[in-house]
C-alpha cells in the first residue's frame, strides 16, 4: 500500500521525508543533468497526489518507487541525513545564526593576515573571517593606487557603480562643495555604504595609501550583534525597524538612485540578515502618522545603541592596510582628521564586491578538504 512519507532512522535519529520532497530531489539521470546537477523537471511534471509505493532500505542507500507513475529514485543515506528537514533552513550562511557576533572586547585579536601569506595559501582563512566575523584586515598590500581592485579580484568581481570601479576617499579641495561627506576631513559616524542601491554592495574594501598626521582612525561595529542586543532589550523597537521601509536615495547630476529598505532586514524565517544605516541618504518617511512617530522612537534607540563606544573596534589603518568587510553587517566610521599644511593628507581607495562571490571562492577553495 502506498504511503505518504519515507521514514527512516539514521544514527538514532528518526527522519521523515514527504514523497513530493523526495521526488523533487530525485538524483536520477532523467531528473538532473549530469555535470551541473541542475534539475531537468518542473514541479508540474510531477504527478499530483504522489505517494511512495515501495521503499527498499539497502543500508547505504534507500530506493523509493513512487505511485502512480512507478518512477524509481535512489538516495544515499548520508545525503538524506545531511538534508534532514529542520526548523531553521535559512541555509545560505547569511543570517545571524551562521555568524560569530562580537563586541570588540570579545575579540581576542583583529582577524588579520599579511598580503604575502594571503597569496601563499591563506586566502580561505581570510575569506572565512569575512563571513564569520564580518571583516578581515590584510596588511602590507602594496600601497599603490589601483591595488584595491586586485584585492577584490582575488576573491570575486568588482562591483562597478556610478562612483567608478574604485573610489578615492580623501579631501577634495577642488570645487565649492564635495558631493559626499566622505570627501572631507570631518568625522563620519557609523554607517553602511550605499543603502540607496538594490541590491546593496555586500562587500566593501578600503585600502590605505596614506595616513593623516592625526586622527582619521577607522572604526568597525558589528551590526548583527547590535541588532540581537536591541531585540533582547526592546523587541518592539526591533520589530518596528524591521517592518519600516526607509526611502534611501542619492542624487547628483548624472545619478538618481532609490531603494526603500528597512534598517534591519530579516530572513524569511525572521532572523537578522542585513542592516542598513546611513542617515545621510535617508529621505522623508511617508507612512501613517503613528508609524512615523513609532519609527523615530525606535530609530533613536537603535542609533544610540550602535554608537556606543564599547561597540566600536578601532582600526588605525597604516599605508598598505586593506580592510575587507561585510557591508550588510559591519558598520564603519572614521574620526575627524587634521590637515597639516603642506602634507598630502589621508588617502584611501575603496571598491565594492559581493558576498555571494566571496562565499563561492571560499567554497571552491575548500573542495577536497574533506569538509
Ligand atoms: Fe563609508
Amino acid at each position: 500500500m502506498a504511503v505518504a512519507d519515507l521514514e527512516l532512522s539514521v544514527g538514532g535519529r528518526q527522519l521523515r521525508f514527504p514523497a513530493i520532497w523526495l521526488r523533487d530531489n530525485c538524483p536520477c539521470a532523467g531528473c538532473v543533468a549530469a555535470g551541473t546537477g541542475q534539475k531537468l523537471t518542473d514541479i508540474t511534471d510531477i504527478p499530483n497526489g504522489l505517494a511512495i509505493a515501495l521503499a527498499e532500505d539497502a543500508g547505504e542507500s534507500v530506493a523509493v518507487t513512487f505511485a502512480p507513475d512507478q518512477h524509481r529514485s535512489v538516495f544515499s543515506r548520508s545525503w538524506l541525513a545531511g538534508h534532514a528537514l529542520n526548523r531553521y533552513g535559512d541555509g545560505d550562511g547569511r543570517t545571524e545564526d551562521d555568524k560569530q557576533l562580537w563586541l570588540p572586547a570579545e575579540l581576542p585579536e583583529i582577524p588579520q593576515m599579511s598580503w604575502a601569506r594571503y597569496l601563499a595559501g591563506g586566502r580561505a582563512q581570510a575569506l572565512e573571517a569575512v563571513l564569520r566575523l564580518g571583516f578581515v584586515l590584510l596588511r602590507d598590500v602594496p600601497a599603490e593606487p589601483g591595488t584595491v581592485l586586485e584585492v577584490a579580484a582575488s576573491f570575486g568581481f568588482v562591483r562597478e557603480t556610478n562612483y567608478g570601479r574604485l573610489f578615492d576617499v580623501r579631501v577634495e579641495p577642488t570645487g565649492p562643495r564635495p558631493g559626499n561627506l566622505a570627501f572631507t576631513s570631518r568625522a563620519i559616524r557609523p554607517h553602511t555604504d550605499n543603502p540607496y542601491r538594490d541590491p546593496v554592495p555586500t562587500v566593501q574594501l578600503l585600502h590605505c595609501l596614506r595616513t593623516a598626521a592625526e586622527g582619521g582612525d577607522t572604526t568597525l561595529a558589528d551590526g548583527f550583534a547590535a541588532a540581537a542586543a536591541l531585540r533582547a532589550a526592546d523587541a518592539e523597537s526591533f520589530g518596528t525597524l524591521a517592518r519600516t521601509p526607509i526611502p534611501f536615495g542619492y542624487i547628483d547630476k548624472e545619478t538618481e538612485l532609490r531603494a526603500s529598505m528597512p534598517l534591519i532586514q530579516l530572513s524569511p524565517r525572521g532572523r537578522v540578515r542585513g542592516v542598513r544605516f546611513n542617515n545621510r541618504s535617508a529621505g522623508p518617511l511617508r507612512l501613517p502618522y503613528a508609524e512615523v512617530t513609532a519609527f523615530y522612537a525606535a530609530y533613536r534607540r537603535w542609533a544610540e545603541l550602535l554608537a556606543r563606544p564599547e561597540r566600536q573596534l578601532s582600526v588605525r589603518l597604516a599605508p598598505g592596510d586593506c580592510l575587507i568587510f561585510d557591508n550588510t553587517r559591519v558598520l564603519h566610521a572614521r574620526t575627524a582628521f587634521s590637515m597639516s599644511a603642506g602634507s598630502p593628507g589621508r588617502h584611501l581607495q575603496g571598491c565594492y564586491a559581493d558576498l555571494d562571490g566571496l562565499a563561492s571562492t571560499l567554497a571552491v577553495l575548500r573542495r577536497g578538504e574533506g569538509a
